[in-house]
């Protein structure tokens, strides 16, 4: 089975992936209300530990597991290490070993997410938690996949992600937790697309995506526009993943 280590990226991620401040302590604050204090939570593909850290700061009793070994590396050096090298497939952890798990932004990842959903639900006793985006406008660097497409090239990620599931199970708990509205320049998004710094590129062909990015380059260089979405939290109860995972059979 395929697999998306973001081993190549761990040094840029959380430049790339950071929620504003005051976004990212609602999200916490979201989390908290959900979870009992003192929680077992387990982090599932927990990257460089951007919610196991904080968690584990207000109290919970948190690990996190992720393929690669150079994110959890950055994990280490923040101070992190309550930490295994594992695959989502196939967790090192005993039955009921967990109340709860967080997984953000990683089912998009995975070709076989029901393996994951099967193994999250096994360790679990409470529910699955997750972070999710939705973008009220258009992001900008979606732009660079749209013009992949009209090179024809439409490959996307293996998996079905946080909303796929959702559209599948509806959570038991889908709660806003903040709006971000903010402009950036284009030349700075299309520099982070120009570094593949997206696992969504990672397997565009090279000249494809030079040739992509010399047209945003020359049709957007100078220019700003404004990213606005939502951040939710989900959760599904432990019976709800057992419903994930037979309506995918
Ligand atoms: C987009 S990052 C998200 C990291 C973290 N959850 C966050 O929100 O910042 C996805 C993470 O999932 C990990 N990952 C991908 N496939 C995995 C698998 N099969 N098992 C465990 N981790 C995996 C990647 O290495 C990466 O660290």
């Amino acid at each position: 089975m395929k697999r998306v280590s973001f081993d190549r990226i761990a040094d840029e991620y959380d430049k790339t992936r950071e929620l504003p401040e005051d976004a990212m302590n609602s999200v916490l604050d979201a989390l908290c209300e959900e979870m009992p204090e003192s929680s077992g939570i387990l982090d599932v593909g927990s990257g460089t530990a951007r919610f196991a850290l904080p968690l584990s700061r207000r109290g919970f009793s948190v690990v996190g597991i992720d393929i690669s070994e150079e994110m959890l590396g950055i994990s280490r050096c923040k101070g992190f290490d309550r930490l295994a090298r594992a695959d989502s497939s196939s967790l090192p952890f005993r039955d009921a070993a967990f109340d709860f798990a967080l997984a953000v932004h990683v089912f998009h990842l995975l070709e076989d997410w029901t393996r994951t959903v099967a193994e999250i639900r096994r360790v679990l006793r409470d529910s699955l938690m997750s972070v999710v985006i939705e973008n009220e406008t258009k992001w900008f660097g979606e732009t660079y996949h749209d013009l992949l497409r009209e090179h024809g090239y439409d490959k996307d990620h293996p998996g079905v992600g946080e909303k796929g599931l959702a559209e599948r199970v509806k959570p038991r708990l889908v709660k806003e937790v903040a709006s971000v509205t903010h402009h950036r320049a284009a030349d700075r998004v299309i520099d982070r697309l120009d570094e593949r710094c997206f696992s969504s590129q990672w397997e565009v062909p090279e000249e494809l995506h030079r040739a992509v990015i010399a047209e945003m380059r020359e049709r957007w260089s100078g220019e700003e526009f404004e990213n606005s979405y939502d951040v939710l939290v989900y959760a599904w109860d432990a019976g709800q993943l057992d419903e994930l995972v037979t309506e995918a059979r």
